[in-house]
């Protein structure tokens, strides 16, 4: 078994378009006082911001995470073993093509496939990548509430370099 990123065709990505419009509006409402509708109509409204041309938009980068393994029980002796690869998430970046810097827009494992430790593995092999193109590094926002994102990110050496916090009017 490995974890592979690949890069999303047009056919897939009107499915990664409504599973991360539905995820970032789901965070917009759990942290601001925005309604599901407001919250996502905001969502569509980021996502078609930045992802103009889909799976083609330039410095945009979306990805496939899969889980590949080989059948090691082939059809006969001189049949190819057969691979599977079964889709278990997306991430997205982009590149700042002056900084040389890349941030990472989103990123989900489906949640039948969480702790298996895919998630580790699709950002060792995003670093792989990003160091092909001679990028040294990748921030991130993660939302407050977001607890569990946030230790996974922490656990896997991202450090904190901002904070927004907010208060209520009294
Ligand atoms: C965050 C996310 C990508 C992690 O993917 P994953 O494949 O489940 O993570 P891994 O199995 O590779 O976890 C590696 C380590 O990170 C930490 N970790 C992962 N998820 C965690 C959670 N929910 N709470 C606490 N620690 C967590 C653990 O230390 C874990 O190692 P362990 O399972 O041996 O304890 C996944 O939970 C997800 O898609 N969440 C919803 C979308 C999201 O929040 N995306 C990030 C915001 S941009």
């Amino acid at each position: 078994m490995s974890v592979q990123i690949r890069a999303i065709t047009d056919e897939e990505f009107e499915a990664f378009r409504a599973h991360e419009v539905a995820k970032y509006a789901y965070e917009i409402a759990a942290n601001y006082d925005v309604g599901p509708d407001d919250a996502r109509e905001q969502a569509d409204g980021h996502f078609r911001g930045l992802l103009r041309n889909g799976a083609a938009t330039p410095d945009h980068h979306v990805r496939c995470i899969e889980v590949v393994s080989v059948d090691h029980d082939p059809q006969g002796p001189d049949a190819a073993p057969p691979v599977n690869a079964e889709l278990v998430g997306y991430l997205w970046y982009s590149v700042d093509r002056v900084g040389g810097y890349a941030w990472l827009d989103a990123m989900s494992i489906f949640p039948a496939h969480r702790r298996k430790g895919y998630g580790r593995h699709a950002l060792q092999a995003l670093d792989a990548e990003l160091r092909r193109m001679g990028i040294g590094g990748i921030s991130l926002h993660v939302f407050g509430a977001n607890t569990g994102a946030q230790e996974f990110y922490r656990r896997l050496g991202f450090r904190v370099t901002d904070v927004t916090m907010k208060r209520d009017t009294d």
